[in-house]
């Protein structure tokens, strides 16, 4: 595999990282997760967007966006990837020798990406997936899209270990968001989704869901879902770059819908696969 390091392209063998890299002792980087449709990378001035976000909030200097759409482009083409491909790409704060947990403003930031071609994932888009439950127990600057994700990766695990394909996570009585996905709740036709604060990425794939609803007119709620009244709603889905729109049939022993996507969710899902298969 060829990976992009700081201005090279490189075998992935070649990389050579310093321990002393702030983010592999400190996790002090941000990063971002895009694919592609018909070759074109989805939504990009959204990703950039929350990149320089999450960069600015962590005072990591970085203004090269121009280039990324470039090598990711250059990746896709050196890996032979003719395939709709998902992009990885992490701007750590660089090197500082000794290790303290402050920093200077000096540091180089060391810039990574790789490409891969997305997994097929049609069987859970269309049958559904099973999710848990789980407390979060992240940080509260969760907006920003920082390396820094044990707690999230702690949670996949647990429902990886389950059987569950992804982990929803809950603050206070209150849905957050899954571990790598946004989370939604349908009643009575009507979407709901957990506000936009510091307690969750702003999501992409969740901002055209948004989209779709207001140009065909369905209605939506941005306001908070409690757990305890989980069983009051008809549907859920999550949704993310690579998860699309997807159903949830299951949360913890709970059958959703009789362990069958919802109506809304469907229609959600038509709106957004014809929107990106002309993207
Ligand atoms: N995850 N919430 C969290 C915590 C996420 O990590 C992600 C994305 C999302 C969905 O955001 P988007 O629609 O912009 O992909 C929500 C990516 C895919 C990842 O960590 O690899």
């Amino acid at each position: 595999m060829i990976v992009y390091f700081n201005s090279k392209f490189l075998h992935k063998d070649d990389v050579k990282i310093s321990p002393f890299d702030r983010a592999f002792l400190f996790a002090d980087g941000a990063y971002e997760a895009l694919r592609s449709y018909n070759q074109k990378l989805f939504r990009l001035e959204d990703h950039l967007k929350r990149f320089e976000h999450s960069l600015n909030e962590l005072s990591i200097p970085f203004s090269d966006f121009n280039n990324l759409e470039i090598i990711a482009g250059e990746l896709a083409k050196k890996n032979n990837i003719n395939s709709e491909y998902s992009v990885y790409m992490q701007i750590s704060r660089g090197i500082s020798f000794p290790r303290t947990h402050h920093f200077v403003n000096n540091i180089t930031p060391n810039v990574f990406a790789f490409v891969k071609p997305i997994a097929d994932n049609r069987k859970q888009v269309e049958e559904g997936v099973s999710v848990i439950l789980e407390k979060d127990l992240r940080w509260l600057r969760c907006d920003i899209k920082s390396t820094s994700v044990l707690p999230a990766v702690m949670a996949s695990q647990k429902a990886f270990l389950s059987g569950a394909f992804e982990a929803v996570l809950y603050r206070n009585n209150l849905i957050t968001e899954g571990s790598h996905t946004s989370f939604f709740a349908v009643k009575n036709n009507i979407l709901y989704t957990t506000p936009l604060s510091n307690y969750i990425l702003n999501g992409i794939t969740r901002k055209v869901v948004l989209e779709l609803c207001k140009e065909n007119q369905i209605e939506f709620s941005e306001e908070n879902i409690r757990t305890d009244e989980l069983k009051s709603y008809d549907e859920f889905f999550i949704t993310g770059t690579t998860t699309e729109v997807t159903p949830i049939i299951k949360i913890d022993d709970w059958f959703v819908n009789n362990g069958k996507p919802g109506k809304v969710t469907k229609d959600i899902q038509r709106l957004f696969n014809f929107y990106t298969k002309n993207y």
